[in-house]
C-alpha cells in the first residue's frame, strides 16, 4: 500500500501565519501539521509516500526532506495549478501505479491514526473507503447521503445538506479512482473535484464503504481553530522530559519538555508542551498550552495557547489566553514614560485588549 498527501493551497484562513509560512508547515503540539499525516501513514506500515506540492514554492521538500528520519520514503509530486483533489490523484498515477492508496489531505488532524480504516477497506473489499465526521457545519464540506448502511449520493458543499456528516479528508482508494478521475469533467469552480469522483464510482456500481470518525480537526474558518487542534492532540500526547524542573516549581498534569528548557519557580498545568531550549521563570503555564523551542515566559502567565519559535512573554501583568503567538513576536512590559500600549503589528494581525 501506497500513501499520497496533498499539500498545496494558499492556507489563506489562517493569515497571518501563512504570510511567512506554508500551513502545512505550522507547528500543532510543536510538530508541523503534515508531519502528523506522515507518521500516521508509518504507523499503519505505509513507508512509501508521495507529498503532491504546488510547484510555485519548494518550502515543503526544503522542510520535510527526504523522509528517512520518520521512517518514510518521499516522492514529491509537482502540481502546476490548484485544480482540484482529483486532479491531485490523477498526476499521480505514475506513482501510484495500480497499488491501493491513502489519500491523505495534509491539513488534516485524526487523533488515533489510520490503521483502522485501513482494515476496514480490506475486510469489505472495497473499491473506496471513506471517512465520515458528525459535523455542525456540513455545508463547508462533501456530504454524503446514507441510506441504510451505504452511500448512495456524495454533494460538494450542498447549500441543503442531506445528512451531519463531512466526508474528512482521508480516503483509501484501489486503482478504479484513477478510472473515475480520468472521467469526470472540472466542476464550474474549473476544478476537478474529488466528491465527483466518489460520485462517478457510485454510479458505476463500485463498492464504497465508510468509517465515523471521532477527533478529526480541519482548519474551516479562523486561525485560532489551531487552539482546538492542539487541544486535540495535547489531550493525547504521552509525557516525556528532557529539560530541567526546579524544587520551587509545581507541576501537575502531563508535560512534555524539550532538550536544555529550564522551569523555574513555575507552575506548569498539563498537558503542555514546551519545546528545546526554552525558559519559563517566575510564570504559570495553563492546560493546552505548546510552547515552541528558543522561548522565553518571565514574570507572565499563559494558557490555552500556542507560541511558536523564538517568542518572548516577558513581565506582563494580564493572562494571556486563547491566543496564537507566530514566530519571534514579543509580547513585553512597556518601560518608561508616558505608560501606553504600543504596537508594532504585521498584516492581518489581531489584538485583543480588555
Ligand atoms: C475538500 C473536499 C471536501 C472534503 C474536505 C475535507 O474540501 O473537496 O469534499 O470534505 O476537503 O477536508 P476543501 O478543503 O477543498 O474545501
Amino acid at each position: 500500500m501506497k500513501a499520497l498527501i496533498t499539500s498545496g493551497g494558499r492556507g489563506t484562513r489562517l493569515r497571518p501565519l501563512t504570510h511567512t509560512q506554508n500551513k502545512h508547515l505550522i507547528p500543532i503540539a510543536n510538530k508541523p501539521i503534515l508531519h502528523y499525516a506522515i507518521e500516521y501513514c508509518v504507523e499503519a506500515g505505509i513507508t512509501d509516500i508521495g507529498i503532491v506540492f504546488s510547484s510555485d514554492s519548494d518550502a515543503v521538500p526544503q522542510a520535510i526532506g527526504n523522509g528517512k528520519s520518520l521512517g518514510a520514503r518521499i516522492t514529491y509530486i509537482p502540481q502546476e495549478a490548484p485544480l482540484g483533489l482529483a486532479h491531485v490523484v490523477k498526476i499521480s498515477q505514475d506513482f501510484i501505479k495500480t497499488d491501493p492508496f491513502v489519500f491523505y489531505l495534509g491539513d488534516n488532524m485524526v487523533v488515533g491514526g489510520l490503521k483502522r480504516f485501513i482494515e476496514a477497506f480490506h475486510k469489505h473489499k472495497s473499491n473506496c473507503h471513506l471517512t465520515l465526521a458528525r459535523v455542525k457545519d456540513p455545508e463547508r464540506f462533501g456530504v454524503p447521503t446514507i441510506k441504510g448502511n451505504r452511500i448512495v449520493e456524495i454533494q460538494e458543499k450542498p447549500e441543503k445538506p442531506k445528512s451531519p456528516f463531512a466526508v474528512s479528508g482521508i480516503y483509501i482508494y484501489d486503482k478504479t479512482i484513477f478510472e473515475a478521475v480520468n472521467a469526470i469533467a472540472p466542476s464550474p469552480r474549473g476544478e476537478l473535484e474529488i466528491s465527483d469522483a466518489h460520485q462517478y464510482l457510485i454510479d458505476k456500481g463500485y463498492k464504497i464503504t465508510y468509517s465515523e470518525i471521532t477527533g478529526w480537526w480541519k482548519d474551516t474558518g479562523k486561525p485560532y481553530d489551531l487552539l482546538e487542534a492542539n487541544r486535540l492532540i495535547l489531550d493525547n500526547m504521552t509525557e516525556t522530559i528532557d529539560g530541567s524542573i526546579d524544587d520551587r516549581s509545581i507541576v501537575s498534569g502531563k508535560i512534555r519538555l524539550g532538550k536544555s528548557s529550564k522551569i523555574i519557580n513555575s507552575t506548569i498545568r498539563g498537558p503542555v508542551i514546551i519545546g528545546d531550549n526554552t525558559r519559563i521563570e517566575n510564570s504559570y503555564v495553563g492546560p493546552f498550552t505548546s510552547i515552541y523551542d528558543d522561548c522565553i515566559v518571565k514574570n507572565s502567565e499563559v494558557e490555552y495557547s500556542i507560541l511558536l519559535k523564538e517568542c518572548k512573554i516577558i513581565d506582563v501583568d494580564i493572562r494571556i489566553e486563547h491566543s496564537l503567538l507566530g514566530n519571534d513576536v514579543e509580547i513585553i512590559k512597556a518601560q518608561g514614560k508616558p505608560a501606553t500600549h504600543r504596537f508594532l503589528i504585521g498584516d492581518q494581525s489581531r489584538i485583543e485588549l480588555i
